[in-house]
């Protein structure tokens, strides 16, 4: 019988995942639907159990339910639990189990283009929900210096503190920031500092970047944003949030169907959607 998944949040409409993961299944033969669903503020409850009724296969969680979803899951893995943010559900005989491959992916794009991560200093620009998740993937994987800018550095500290995985963090203020940041190899922007219709606008200044450092921000309208020009042009290599996105949803594709799809498939099916080329 055919499965079904889809993406919940409100709004929905512009999602890109059904038409990114239909074209999965059907890229590798699997009778399964993906459709987006639209949750009113309210409604969340009432959906989950309507769609374990008629036993959904599996979904994606996104803006405002990533936090909520987690009190009427039977089961949360625990690099989600401590994130406090799910964003892909499996449905595993009956019951519904759920995971975060936000921050997961977003690592998986990066060690895509640099394989050894363990070695490299991060900056990370940004403290909120996003940057959790990052963060906490990243210490994960063991990287072993993972500073942050963030404007207000509290939540930077908060950040650091709540972290189950040890690494060596120290947190910064603009000035620092931009004073250190020849010490980086990788530095990622996880706010929404650039994003359309703002897109003039950075979180910094990145004239002191190091040459052959990598920059990688999760906003991807525009494909690039004056953070990404600013690194391009000091000499950086740089990677948009086309990546974070694409590997998100592979993770969970790999975790209903047990198929790591073909990435960069994905990332063609995307840009497509976005009028890139
Ligand atoms: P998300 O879940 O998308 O990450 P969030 O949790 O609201 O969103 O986090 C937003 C991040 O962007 C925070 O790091 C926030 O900084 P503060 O902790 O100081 O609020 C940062 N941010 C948002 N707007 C900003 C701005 N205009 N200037 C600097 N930082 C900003």
């Amino acid at each position: 019988m055919k499965k079904l998944f889809g993406v919940m949040g409100d709004p929905i409409a512009h999602s890109m995942s059904p038409v990114m993961h239909n074209d999965l299944f059907n890229y590798y033969g699997i009778d399964a639907a993906y459709v987006p669903f639209h949750v009113s503020k309210g409604s969340l409850e009432a959906a989950v159990k309507g769609l374990k009724a008629i036993r959904v296969a599996g979904f994606n969680v996104t803006v405002p339910y990533k936090t909520e979803i987690m009190a009427f899951l039977d089961d949360i893995d625990p690099l989600a639990k401590a994130i406090g943010a799910v964003n892909t559900v499996v449905n595993r005989e009956g019951k519904l189990v759920g995971y975060n491959t936000d921050g997961r992916g977003f690592v998986r794009g990066l060690t895509d283009q640099l394989p050894t991560l363990t070695d490299k200093a991060v900056l990370m620009i940004g403290a909120g929900g996003a940057a959790k998740a990052i963060y906490f993937s990243l210490a994960e994987a063991g990287i072993k210096k993972l500073d942050i800018y963030n404007r207000t550095p509290a939540k930077a500290t908060e950040l650091k503190k709540s972290c189950p995985f040890p690494v060596k963090t120290e947190v910064f203020d603009r000035g620092m920031a931009e004073k250190r940041l020849a010490d980086y190899d990788i530095l990622i922007q996880t706010t929404m500092i650039g994003m359309a219709p703002h897109i003039e606008e950075a979180p910094l200044s990145l004239n002191g970047v190091k040459p052959g450092s990598f920059a990688s921000d999760i906003i991807y309208n525009p494909l690039e944003t004056k953070f990404l020009r600013e690194a391009s042009s000091a000499g950086a290599n740089i990677q948009n949030g086309i990546e974070m996105f694409v590997y998100q949803g592979a993770l969970a594709f790999e975790i209903w169907t047990g198929v790591f799809p073909d990435t960069e498939r994905m990332k063609e099916n995307v840009l497509k959607q976005l009028g890139g080329f």
